[in-house]
């Protein structure tokens, strides 16, 4: 019997919105039905994968130069991870995916989303998440809960009205495919938003069986 393509789900949310926390009972949660979870970010999860992100997160470079390494990294990682094992049949977790590239990109870059649209077309060829879980939080919240035990990445070291507009940009595709992108209250106490994100992935699991 050939196995169904797997389901792929996506963690999303600004820098600080806490999405990290609920990653490993997430896993858990799927665990219990997926054939197998492989559970992965990005930008990331290939040897090529970590280096690009290594060089995005400390490297100064122009802001086209970023877009095109997000997306180098993201291609390394579709065709020989998650590409590969959804069709295995496995389920895919990845911290981040291309809603990131247009908030980040698009709303904090400022980048035109035409642009980005292109290479998602020509990278992911139609492989789009089943589900994306967006970690929504006020500024305040995301900046006070950003660590400040190391020195900040390129990302983490932008301005407030970066943040605020890449948080606008999330809130704004989410509202374009809300089937798709369920945002969770992550303001609110991690026992209580690790009890939205069991909910939502509750109902959405009924609904794949
Ligand atoms: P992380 O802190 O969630 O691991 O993500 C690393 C950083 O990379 C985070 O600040 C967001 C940024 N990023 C983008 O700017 N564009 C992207 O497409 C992705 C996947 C991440």
């Amino acid at each position: 019997m050939v196995a169904r393509q797997g389901y792929f789900i996506t963690l999303e949310g600004v820098d600080g919105a806490g999405k990290s926390s609920h990653i490993a009972s997430i896993a858990d949660c799927l665990r219990q039905h997926a054939p197998a979870l492989v559970v992965t970010r990005e930008p990331g999860g290939t040897p090529a994968g970590e280096q690009l992100r290594d060089m995005l997160l400390h490297q100064a470079m122009h802001q086209d130069t970023e877009l095109l390494l997000m997306f180098a990294a993201r291609c390394e990682h579709l065709r020989t991870v998650i590409s590969p094992a959804l069709a295995r049949g496995d389920w895919v977790l990845c911290d981040r995916f291309t809603d990131a590239t247009y908030a980040y990109q698009g709303g904090g870059r400022g980048l035109d989303d035409a642009r980005i649209g292109e290479l998602e077309q020509w990278v992911q060829l139609g492989t789009q998440p089943d589900l994306t879980l967006l970690f929504d939080v006020p500024l305040e919240v995301a900046r006070a809960r950003r660590s400040s035990a190391r020195e900040p990445d390129r990302f983490e070291a932008q301005a407030e009205a970066f943040f605020e507009r890449t948080r606008q940009a999330y809130l704004r595709r989410a509202a374009a495919a809300p089937g798709r992108i369920r945002i969770i209250d992550a303001s609110r106490s991690m026992e209580e938003v690790g009890a939205s994100v069991v909910a939502v992935l509750t109902e959405r699991l009924q609904s794949w069986q």
